[in-house]
């Protein structure tokens, strides 16, 4: 068996994992970082595409905004939709900020190839990941690759493994309590490489289900349909799925989505989720690991980056000055972001979707409160400072 020893062993690379890693090196905090896929599957995971100004300020602050910086999309606001018409969100109007559309699979790219650069220890296709003693003062990880076991004994974990990985499972169930939320419907998404033919995001609301008009970049746009959780993708051929985006995404003034080839297609299920504490012992959960939020707001990411900010405060803490009380408060830090965000973007896919089970009245109440968001001032400033991103405390 091969021993390591690091300050912080760091389970998972995905924005969580990887900024983490990033953040604590600035602060000249060690840590391994431990993946189940490769690097070329990290790098090409379509998911995220919305940073808030946050976000944004926190990778410019990090050294690590380089190619953000020239190639996102700065977006001064979104569009909502109801019955073919549309209404604008004015987010710089009405908060003074802008989000930024940049695939979540380059914030990754970005942070892998930063620490590269600065040699740090990324492990991909790491092998089985099992976590021990993590009540104790010295917690390890152990790692089974097909003929090797690695032990790496640690001072901290960090569970940054999404909401499939081994570290939450790893904490006793009679300590955490789970709040979860499971929607009735999916989201069938594609990528297609046809130049974005709006400005901005639209979210439509549609008697046949919500739809979503999005993009990546000047060449790429990415579009959602609201589905059935279990929907098989095989009959939706590519001429089914525009004629469907056609029908819900198409507006009074003649407007059609532009189209073109699908490169990727996908169904994602729709929860809310969330586990407390995010602390046992030296173990801490970050991003999808504690959390998961339905797409809708576009927070996933953006609280995942969020978390580890916080977590990196708190061990720099540790670590320079002896003090561990961040690293005490840092799930009740977390936690009062979490639900904000979590009630954003329950609101904003209740707001939007096609409930199957609504009765006439709750039909009736939600087109009302669009209808509400789209011509009050003081509506729109919630949705506005919401989407852009709640400041950190
Ligand atoms: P992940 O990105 O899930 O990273 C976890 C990593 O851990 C993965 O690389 C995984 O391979 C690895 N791992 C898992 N198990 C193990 C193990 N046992 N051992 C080692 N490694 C392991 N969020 C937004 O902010 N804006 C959006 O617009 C948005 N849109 C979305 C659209 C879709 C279709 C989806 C699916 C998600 C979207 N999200 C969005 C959510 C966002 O993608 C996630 O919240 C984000 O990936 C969380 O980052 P993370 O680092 O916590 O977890
Ligand atoms: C995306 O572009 O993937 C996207 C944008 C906004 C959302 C969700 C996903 O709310």
């Amino acid at each position: 068996m091969a021993r390591y020893q690091t300050q912080v062993g760091i389970i998972g690379a995905g924005p969580a994992g990887l900024m983490l890693s990033h953040l604590l090196h600035l602060q000249g905090i060690a840590s391994i970082v431990l993946e189940a896929k490769s690097r070329d599957y990290c790098e090409t995971r379509i998911r995220a595409g919305v940073l808030e100004h946050i976000s944004v300020e926190m990778l410019r602050t990090a050294g690590v905004a380089g190619r953000l910086d020239k190639e996102a999309l700065r977006h001064e606001g979104i569009e909502l939709g109801l019955h073919g018409r549309r209404h604008r969100i004015p987010f710089v109007e009405l908060t003074g900020k802008a989000v930024w559309v940049y695939g979540q699979q380059e914030v990754v790219k970005d942070l892998i190839a930063q620490r590269i650069a600065d040699r740090g220890d990324l492990r991909f296709e790491c092998g089985e990941v099992s976590l021990h003693n993590v009540d104790s003062a010295r917690p390890l990880i152990h790692v089974q690759g097909n003929d090797t076991e690695d032990e790496i004994g640690c001072d901290y974990i960090a569970g940054c493994d999404g909401f499939h990985g081994v570290s939450r499972p790893s904490i006793p169930p009679n300590v955490l309590t789970v709040y979860e939320r499971v929607y009735p419907f999916a989201w069938l998404g594609i990528l297609a490489e046809a130049a974005p033919s709006r400005e901005e995001l639209l979210y439509m609301h549609h008697e046949r289900g919500f739809a979503l008009y999005s993009m990546r970049s000047p060449q790429i746009t990415r579009l959602y349909l609201q589905c059935k959780p279990d929907e098989d993708l095989e009959p939706w051929t590519d001429e089914r799925i525009w004629e469907e985006l056609r029908t819900r995404l198409g507006c009074s003034d003649g407007w059609l989505p532009k189209e073109g080839k699908i490169l990727q297609k996908g169904v994602t299920g729709m929860r809310s989720f969330v586990v407390e504490p995010l602390q046992y012992g030296r173990l801490f959960l970050a991003g999808d690991a504690a959390h998961i939020v339905p797409p809708t707001g576009a927070k996933g990411m953006n609280l995942a980056l969020a978390d580890v900010h916080y977590l990196a405060e708190a061990l720099r803490a540790c670590y320079r000055n002896n003090d561990d009380q961040q690293l005490e408060r840092y799930s009740s830090t977390c936690l009062r972001r979490i639900w904000k965000a979590q009630r954003f973007s329950w609101w904003m896919t209740s707001l939007l979707h096609r409930f199957e089970d609504a009765s006439a009245f709750d039909h009736k109440r939600q087109v009302a409160e669009l209808d509400y968001v789209m011509s009050s001032r003081a509506a729109a400033t919630m949705l506005a400072e919401n989407y852009v991103g709640l400041p950190l405390e």
